[in-house]
């Protein structure tokens, strides 16, 4: 006969934090939001690689490439490089995360000295950026010839025929400096020279990177940044149970700090086979996420594998159709309450913690909190990150709105058939995810500031200046649907919707 689970499926919705007493103490500014992204054992070590906050973008093509995750490491959290492309991509991806140097930037602008003044302005059109290097053979890595900045032009007065050789500061009034100079050399010789830019070069006169002057404070806000001992950003990258053999070794190789399999279902012999191969060729040494599961068993089965952290959720991502489709998942929050006591009979038993993460369906920024309150020690989030300029989809405007591209997984657009494949199908079948827009949410950073500033002073109103603090202190109820309705602003004309006012 059928299982049935006494307790319904409920999601964060259902769910408020009440407030426990705080002392004078407990204050926002002193909350740390450090959290474990790997097991350890707990008590007797430190564990080997940890977060600042406790936030992980998606593995996913409309979520997480390099430039989101330079942008979380440095807020302190780790992007997962989407895995369903192709190796050499992907692996490309994380080499350019762990050989960004914050403060160097490899310019994006280049032309040839052929270039004209038109293809300037077009340039600058498309990236934004003012200053162009003009390089032997256009590419941001050519021999150095020249900058064209906008002092250098005008459009009123010259012809926009005119080639770059003729107008660009050439390479003999340039100040420029050696690759090897440190950033705070470059920034001493941008303020004592009174320059914009430093582009620095290597004994060939190759350019390597520049080192901007509006940068500069930039440098010195980013406290809680990831780093890892070279003083390179963390970054995480997603693996399939198909490929791995060919696809972690690249990984690995390129740098990546740690793995995670990536597939809609994670209780499978496919998800043992692969840790057991990882742990075959590199032991311990390589890390490696699991998931999903959304129960007790699967947690078990995942952590007896091998797994250095596993994600919990099925069917709660916004852009996920398998509930509906497939009819299988469970509501996130129960999902999350049973694994995080998993997790801790787990931890009595061997003395291993294996960090949990609560991955999908997070909607308003304080179902955080709830996620951490209700035992998970970080969360991945799609659409959330998929908002922010960082990510790689097109930003458009519809009916005069600005909204960003976010697309499933297990969408046709997609097609990470490895990510749902159960036995050999080599393609998507039906979809379990839809392509769709999201309001677009301006920078990252921004973002997520104002979300973990609202994670912390919740904290605080329970007492917790910690994770495990907030976990260990936490009171939860569940809420009835008039109570919702209670929660929002009700009963009075929002100001913004009113269309006249009459005194
Ligand atoms: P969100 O933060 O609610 O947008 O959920 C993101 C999560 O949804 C991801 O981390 C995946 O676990 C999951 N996901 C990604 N693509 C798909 C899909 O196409 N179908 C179902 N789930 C997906």
């Amino acid at each position: 006969m059928a299982t049935y689970f006494t307790e319904p499926s409920r999601t964060f919705g259902e769910y408020l934090l009440v407030p426990g007493y705080s002392s004078s103490e407990c204050i926002p500014s002193a909350v740390s939001l450090k959290t474990p992204l790997v097991k350890y054992r707990k008590g007797q070590e430190d564990c080997p690689l940890s977060m600042n906050i406790p936030m992980v973008s998606a593995i996913m093509q409309s979520v997480s490439n390099d430039t989101m995750a330079i942008a979380l490491a440095k807020e302190g959290g780790v992007s997962f490089i989407y895995g369903s492309q192709s190796v050499e991509d992907e692996a490309a991806m994380v080499a350019r995360v762990k050989s960004y140097k914050k403060g160097f930037i490899v310019s994006d602008s280049n032309v040839r000295p052929d270039a004209t003044l038109a293809d300037i302005l077009a340039l600058k059109e498309k990236t934004g950026h003012s200053t162009v290097a003009v390089t032997d053979d256009g590419t941001a890595n050519g021999k150095l010839l020249g900058i064209v900045a906008s002092r250098d032009y005008r459009i009123s007065r010259m012809s926009t025929d005119l080639p770059v050789s003729e107008f660009m500061t050439p390479f003999e009034k340039l100040v420029v400096a050696d690759e090897d100079t440190t950033l705070k050399e470059a920034n001493d010789i941008i303020w004592d020279n009174k320059i914009n830019s430093l582009p620095l070069i290597d004994k060939n006169q190759h350019l390597k990177c520049m080192v901007f002057r509006k940068d500069y404070d930039s440098h010195k806000e980013n406290v809680n940044e990831l780093l890892d001992k070279n003083k390179s950003y963390i970054v995480g990258a997603g693996i399939n149970t198909r490929d791995y053999a060919e696809r972690v070794p690249a990984l690995v190789e390129a740098g990546a700090d740690v793995l995670c399999i990536d597939s809609s279902e994670g209780f499978s012999e496919w998800q043992s086979r692969t840790i057991s191969w990882i742990r075959a060729k590199y032991g311990d040494s390589v890390k490696v996420g699991a998931g999903n599961v959304v129960d007790r068993e699967g947690f078990r089965f995942l952590a007896q594998a091998g797994a250095d952290f596993v994600k919990i959720g099925i069917g709660g991502g916004s852009i996920c159709i398998t509930r509906e489709t497939k009819g299988i998942g469970r509501g996130q929050a129960t999902a999350v309450i049973e694994v995080a006591k998993a997790r801790d009979e787990y931890f009595k038993e061997t003395g291993v913690y294996v960090p949990i993460c609560s991955d999908g369906g997070i909607v308003h920024d304080y179902h955080i909190t709830l996620a951490l309150a209700m035992g998970a020690d970080f969360v991945m989030l799609g659409r959330y990150f998929s908002r922010f300029d960082e990510s790689p989809t097109n930003k458009l405007r519809i009916n005069g709105t600005y909204v960003k591209e976010y697309w499933g997984e297990g969408s046709n657009r997609a097609r990470n058939w490895q990510r749902y494949d159960l036995g050999g199908a080599g393609k998507l079948s039906f979809e379990e995810g839809v392509d769709s827009y999201v309001p677009y949410a301006g920078a990252l950073k921004d973002g997520v500031y104002v979300t973990l500033s609202k994670v912390r002073s919740t904290m605080c109103n329970c007492g917790a200046l910690t994770i495990p603090e907030l976990q260990e202190k936490a009171r939860l109820t569940v809420v009835s649907s008039t109570s919702i309705v209670e929660g929002g602003s009700h009963d009075v004309i929002l100001k913004n919707k009113a269309t006249s006012v009459t005194e």
